[in-house]
């Protein structure tokens, strides 16, 4: 069978090393693919326009692609699966109307209130002025978020009003998301410790995935400005036997029947953002896709087939479908380009070693290849993941393989486990 995965991060890097693992997989295309993705085998990079779907479809036509896996959200959000589906392409993603979980921060803390999901309270505003005037009203911190896609930078937490002000300037004034920010949300703080709970859902049968946990500041010790994640690791030891069936009972079933009750069953990976205190949960936000960097160490934790996953969830056949796992510990430390989050340089020339070791894999993520040389071409460049029987060992596995890779102004941090390990 011929597989096809839209993407290019580190993500998509997992789920094609992952697929290729599989016998009967011939061929893994990927668009447009990485320089990891271009170096390993059965996978071939192809650059089509990803946002012109009828040149996608003729892809997988003409190549007989027996599975496409959408991996970023903005594909999924555009309507990409309903596109390819409604062409008999077996597709792997939500439908545009149940990517609006993520599409939109006002759609889904809507729907959060209609199914008595538990979050944060809020308030969508669509103007500078409204906005400015509920500043009044609440207390602080708080959180000013951009309505839709903003690559998990679209948070602001603000410690005062004054903070609060600037950021709903530089969001309605300064349009610092664009589009993404015509619409606000100002939301409650919430306390406690995060974790991802991330499965593979079909209308109403749910198969969760490995737990995680990532860092989504840039600083050790969680401070400085929001990324798209700094490192994971899996299993999360704060999702323990009872919040995780906590989890399935208040937030994903709630999810995926009122899902089918708005007459938008979902399918694909379902990714909620958790706040964790006191034994109680919140929904700081859904995903309507895998995980990037979570991905990455869950995948190498997977034992039983990707692909068959994904199969049996287009399949309506969930039930015949075993997940296994390793009991070992995964951690995957991202190596970041100087600057990151904000501007950064690429072009940089990168030396690896190469590591023969199973249980360690680097990631890429933003890197291309140019007369056969790695060069960067992200903010967040690679993902160094390693397998261990605790924490503690895979971590300082991961990191050795940090110190394989070198490019001018790499950077990552070096804490990335503690809080499963303290
Ligand atoms: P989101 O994209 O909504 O998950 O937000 C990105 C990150 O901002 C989260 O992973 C949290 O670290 C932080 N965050 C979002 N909402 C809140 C909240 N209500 N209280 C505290 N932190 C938040
Ligand atoms: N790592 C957070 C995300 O994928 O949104």
């Amino acid at each position: 069978m011929k597989v096809l995965i839209i993407g290019s991060g580190g993500r998509e890097h997992a789920l094609a090393w992952k697929s290729a693992q599989d016998e009967s997989v011939t061929d893994i295309f990927v668009c447009p693919g990485n320089a990891g993705t271009a170096l390993e085998s059965k996978v071939t990079n192809i650059s089509l326009d990803k946002n012109n779907f009828e040149a996608v479809e003729d892809f997988c036509k003409q190549n007989n692609i027996g599975l496409v896996i959408i991996g970023p959200e903005q594909p999924l959000v555009m309507g990409m699966t309903d596109y390819l589906q409604s062409k008999d392409i077996k597709t792997f993603g939500p439908s545009q109307a149940a990517a609006q979980l993520e599409g939109s921060k006002t759609f889904s803390k809507d729907f959060f209130v209609k199914y008595k999901i538990p979050t944060a309270g809020y308030a969508s505003f669509n103007d500078y002025d409204s906005s400015k005037s509920h500043l009044d009203t609440i207390e602080y911190p708080t959180v000013v978020k951009a309505d839709g896609l903003a690559a998990g930078k679209g948070v602001i937490i603000c410690e005062n009003k004054e903070e609060a002000i600037k950021a709903l300037e530089s969001i309605f004034m300064d349009q610092a998301f664009g589009e993404a920010g015509s619409r606000v949300v100002i939301e409650e703080f919430l306390e406690g410790e995060e974790a991802s709970f991330i499965a593979v859902v079909s209308k109403d049968k749910i198969i969760p995935l490995a737990t995680s946990q990532d860092h989504k500041a840039v600083g050790e010790g969680d401070v400085g400005l929001n990324t798209g994640g700094m490192g994971a690791y899996s299993p999360a030891p704060i999702v323990d036997e009872r919040i995780h069936q906590k989890i399935i009972d208040e937030v994903m079933k709630p999810t995926m029947d009122g899902l089918i009750s708005e007459g938008s069953p979902y399918l694909g990976f379902l990714y909620a953002g958790l706040m964790i205190k006191d034994g109680e949960l919140k929904v700081l936000e859904f995903n309507c896709r895998f995980g990037d960097p979570e991905t990455q160490p869950i995948l190498l934790r997977l034992q039983s087939s990707l692909v068959e996953l994904c199969l049996a969830a287009i399949n309506d056949d969930m039930d015949s479908y075993n997940i296994a796992w390793t009991d070992k510990h995964a951690c995957g430390v991202v190596i970041a380009a100087e600057g990151y989050p904000e501007s950064y340089e690429s072009n940089k020339q990168v030396t690896l070693q190469e590591t023969l070791d199973q249980d360690m894999k680097l990631f890429h993520a933003g890197t291309k290849l140019i007369d056969n040389n790695v060069v960067t071409s992200g903010g967040r460049v690679f993902c160094a993941t390693a397998l261990g029987d605790d924490l503690k060992s895979a971590q300082s596995k991961a990191y050795n393989l940090v110190d394989s890779v070198n490019f001018d102004g790499a950077f990552h941090r070096r804490d990335i486990g503690f809080k499963g390990i303290k």
